[in-house]
């Protein structure tokens, strides 16, 4: 019986606070949950302009591993990443160990621990054609290439892994190249 006035006091309270003066705004319960208060980074910086949509300023690279990268998703794109394109890395055992952990992560599920291309998604033939490292004409430039880009059924690996990452990995796979091709 208690509770039934409870409900009954309350089903009298919630019509009260939203059935009033139509022309007045009405009381909103958590106010921020109907109007958001966007981030606003342009106050912050002192800047004017679109509050929500701030892009970064032309000709700045963002901190944290980004680098701009100039060669296109074209056949042309490929071939001259392929020649001029050059590991900017040493070839040191930090960056191969690093290298071949972000290989086990990101590429043996379809390449294989050893490059050969027979990971276990290869096995499983969800995805076909997954070649072996040797019997392709690869370079540094063209394997950096196809992680920016991807190639056919392979995707891109640019957003899972920072500049340096890609690099260390380009590393680690002309290492199995090597020893595939022994
Ligand atoms: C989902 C499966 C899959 C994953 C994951 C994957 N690849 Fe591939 N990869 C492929 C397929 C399929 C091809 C063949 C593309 C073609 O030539 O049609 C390929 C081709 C390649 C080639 C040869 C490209 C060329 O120029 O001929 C390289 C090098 C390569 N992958 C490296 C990697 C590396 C490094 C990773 C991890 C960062 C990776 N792949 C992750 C499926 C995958």
């Amino acid at each position: 019986m208690k509770n039934i006035k409870i409900i009954f006091a309350l089903v009298v309270f919630t019509s009260i606070i939203s059935c009033n003066d139509k022309r007045t705004p009405q009381l909103q319960y958590m106010p921020d949950m109907y109007e958001s208060v966007p981030y606003n980074t342009d106050a912050e910086n002192g800047l004017l302009g679109d509050p929500v949509n701030l892009k970064p300023v032309a000709g700045t690279i963002a901190r944290g591993g980004h680098a701009a990268y100039e060669y296109l998703d074209t056949n042309e794109g490929y071939e001259l990443a392929k020649t001029n394109l050059k590991n900017p890395l040493e070839a040191t055992e930090e960056n191969l160990a690093n290298g071949k952990a972000m290989y086990t992560i990101y590429c043996t599920s379809c390449h294989g621990s050893k490059g050969d291309g027979n990971g276990y998604l290869s096995q499983a033939e969800k995805f076909l054609g997954i070649p072996n490292y040797k019997d392709r004409d690869l370079t540094e430039g063209s394997i950096y290439h196809v992680l920016m880009h991807g190639k056919n059924l392979m995707g891109s690996h640019s957003s899972q892994l920072t500049y340096k990452e890609r690099w260390q990995i380009v590393q680690y796979v002309e290492v199995l190249r090597a020893d595939l091709s022994k």
